[in-house]
């Protein structure tokens, strides 16, 4: 491995103690006010949300080493089912496009009152129950990163809605991931899993973003011997993820 990229990752290895502290001290103020004194609802909001805020810096620096451990082959498989892996990424979007809908997901206890709410938001899943939870043998933390990048750029293209169709096969798991948006010209079609990639915005659409997720989340399926696909451009895009799985165990 090259010395700039051990020293990268360690850099960003290191940055996992500045934040737990943060993270503690934050949780100490709210949670043990008789030791460190009360607080008033203003203050109680300010560190809710610098709390929040470290644990978003958690989750990146995780992400970051996740992924280059991918780019080192380095996979962990554990059992876990499709229903735990779609509820994690979709977590993870809607804590960042709608934090209110995210709070009604981590309410819903069940896949029925899970797919209710998702719907509200126009979020639709097809997949049989049984499928949803079926056990199988995959990288959880990878495969969960992969269908985050997907959902947030479904989220931040789509005109209405998102559809996600995923079904377990003998010995793997297909997921895709379609909105409703512009799409992608035929012309970018070659460029889009291209490190800092941005197709030229249509009027109207802003470019947000760096380019990186898309790159980041083949490299994170290539590690785990999967394919990822653009494979529809025009009028919305829809992304199709197939990833070898274990049976259970
Ligand atoms: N669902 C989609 N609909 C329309 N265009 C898309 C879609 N997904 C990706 N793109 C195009 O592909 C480009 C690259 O996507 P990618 O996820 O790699 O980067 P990004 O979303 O712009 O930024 P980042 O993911 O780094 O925050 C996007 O800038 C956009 O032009
Ligand atoms: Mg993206």
């Amino acid at each position: 491995m090259a010395i700039k990229n051990i020293q990268t990752s360690h850099l960003v290895h290191d940055l996992k103690n500045p934040v737990n502290i943060i993270e503690t001290g934050a949780r100490a103020l709210l949670e043990k006010q008789d030791r460190y004194g009360a607080l008033d609802p203003k203050q109680e909001k300010v560190i809710m949300r610098m709390l929040r805020s470290a644990l978003k810096i958690k989750t990146l620096v995780h992400n970051m080493l996740e992924v280059d451990m991918a780019s080192q082959g380095i996979t962990k498989t554990t059992q876990c089912t499709l229903a735990d892996i779609l509820r994690g990424a979709l977590m993870e979007v809607f804590d960042v496009v709608d934090p209110a809908a995210a709070e009604a997901l981590e309410e819903a206890s069940d896949l029925e009152s899970f797919r209710r709410v998702l719907e509200a938001n126009s979020v639709f899943i097809d997949a049989t129950i049984e499928d949803l939870n079926q056990a199988i043998r995959t990288d959880q933390t990878k495969v969960c990163l992969i269908l985050t990048n997907l959902l947030s750029n479904a989220f931040k293209y789509r005109e209405t809605s998102v559809h996600v169709r995923c079904s377990v096969n003998a010995d793997s798991i297909n997921v895709s991931v379609r909105d409703d948006g512009p799409g992608i010209p035929e012309t970018y079609h070659k460029q889009i899993f291209d490190q800092y990639f941005q197709c030229v915005p249509a009027d109207g659409f802003p470019v947000r973003g760096h380019g990186l997720g898309l790159a980041g989340a083949l490299a994170l399926t290539e590690a785990l011997g999967g394919h990822l696909s653009l494979c529809r451009g025009e009028h919305g895009a829809e992304f199709l993820v197939e990833i070898a799985c274990g049976p259970e165990q």
